[in-house]
């Protein structure tokens, strides 16, 4: 039986290596719908060369991509904005949702296409980090199926026996005991240390946007090129694994592998450690989440273990990457406290690469955030949403008031 599938931010890193694993099965797959932002060229390219029967781009790319479509491909369906996005993500014809939109503007789509009953295919974290316990409430309710591609928790999902990841995906996990009923003792995120993993730390004040944003060992979007810099990006993948696993930050670990082949690892109760291992590429993910329970070929390269040699563990150093225990923190206060994070941390983010902020005044930032912010309740999607407004607006306005330092950022909140 061919699936339906609708890829949510079709134009990036993570849309893009959907797109390779599936035209590599015409027999399994078709691409039902696809979203962009920006990327018009690219875009028309995949209307072209999939022939979606729906597409979903923003105000800005309509005209452009409407004038593309009356060139021979009239029976695609054009819709705008976040309301096509939220269409395509729940419509009827679809069978399986991938979302790789980057940041909290995949939030509403994602909710859409998890209430809709879809198998939700999520790399897009920031959602995750946002909806907290509300997730399993909202998969259980529709009968929804969750599969996460992030490759972390990927990995952790396919070291997990096949009961577990049955109530991981419906939401049949409860937060406290977790996966502990399934033996799992403790979950070991693995993080590659980012490109500044070997910088002393006097030397961390004058990073560019363009040096954070050029990662060793993974090709992605600019957003998590730049929290894996900072190791914000593990920070949200603690609360990421809280969320689908129903396991508290105190059984997660994070350790640093330089290598990114081993992509994170389970320990259980008697001992035994198991781990996914590949390479780096996000193909390998898509491909096991696409064909699970089966295995398809990713066309990715094998895995030479004796090529690779060594591989390395470490702790990570809490003075260089602050971001760390700062996620940590807002993991265990729970609440509001993640959505705070994700949203002060895109901020931050976007000050950064606009020159606004230095790559070290992040963590400050995010904490000043935190503290002024975390007492809210957020415990519906309404009261999420306007969260996230609210703290976006503020830290924003602050910005475009002309703070020059950090200090007058934070003043008088
Ligand atoms: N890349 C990876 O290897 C990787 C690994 C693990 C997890 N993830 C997660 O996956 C998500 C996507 O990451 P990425 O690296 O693929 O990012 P990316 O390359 O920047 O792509 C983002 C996608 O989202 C679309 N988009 C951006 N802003 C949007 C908005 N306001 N409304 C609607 N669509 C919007 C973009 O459209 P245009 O391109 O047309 O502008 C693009 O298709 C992130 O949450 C990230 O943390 C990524």
């Amino acid at each position: 039986m061919i699936r339906n599938v609708a890829i949510l931010g079709a134009t990036g890193s993570i849309g893009t290596s959907a797109l390779e694993v599936i035209e590599k099965y015409p027999d399994r797959f078709s691409i039902w719908g696809l979203t962009s932002h920006t990327r018009t060229e690219n875009c028309c390219a995949m209307i072209k060369k999939f022939r979606p029967k729906t597409v979903a781009v923003s105000s800005e790319m309509i005209g452009d991509v409407g004038g593309f479509l009356t060139d021979g491909f009239g029976s695609v369906a054009l819709l705008e904005g976040d309301q096509g996005i939220n269409t395509i993500a729940a419509a009827d014809e679809v069978d399986i949702v991938i979302a790789g939109i980057a940041g909290a503007a995949g939030f509403a789509s994602t909710v859409s296409a998890i209430r809709a009953g879809k198998k939700v295919l999520i790399a897009n974290k920031e959602p995750l980090v946002m909806l907290g316990g509300l997730l399993r409430k909202l998969v259980a309710e529709s009968g929804a199926q969750i599969v996460p591609i992030d490759s972390e928790h990927n990995a952790i999902f396919q070291c997990l026996p096949k009961a577990a990841q049955v109530d991981c995906m419906s939401g049949g996990i409860d937060k406290g005991q977790g996966l502990l009923r399934h033996g799992v003792r403790r979950i070991i995120l693995t993080a590659s240390g980012g490109p500044f993993l070997n910088t002393p730390l006097d030397g961390m004040s004058d990073i560019t946007p363009d040096q954070a944003a050029a990662h060793p060992r993974w090709t992605m979007g600019r957003k998590i090129s730049i929290d894996s810099a900072t190791m914000m990006n593990k920070g949200l993948e603690i609360v990421e694994a809280c969320v689908l696993f129903g396991v508290s930050p105190q059984n997660i670990e994070v350790v640093i592998h330089p290598e990114s082949i081993v992509h994170s690892l389970v320990e259980y109760l008697d001992g035994s450690i198991v781990a996914q291992l590949a390479n780096p590429d996000m193909r390998v993910p898509i491909a096991a989440a696409l064909a699970d329970p089966e295995r398809i070929e990713s066309g990715v390269e094998r895995l030479d273990l004796v090529r690779a040699g060594q591989l390395n563990f470490q702790n990570p150093d809490d003075r260089k990457f602050p971001c760390l225990a700062i996620a940590r923190q807002a993991a265990e206060a729970g609440g509001a406290a993640p959505i705070v994070l994700n949203t002060a941390n895109e901020v931050a983010v976007n000050a950064f690469c606009a020159g606004r902020l230095r790559f070290t005044d992040i963590p400050d930032f995010i904490q000043c955030a935190l503290d002024k912010f975390c007492d809210r309740t957020a415990d519906d999607l309404i009261s999420i949403t306007r969260l996230d407004q609210l703290v976006r607006e503020t830290l924003q306005n602050r910005l475009d008031a002309g703070a020059t330092s950090l200090q007058q950022m934070v003043a008088g909140y």
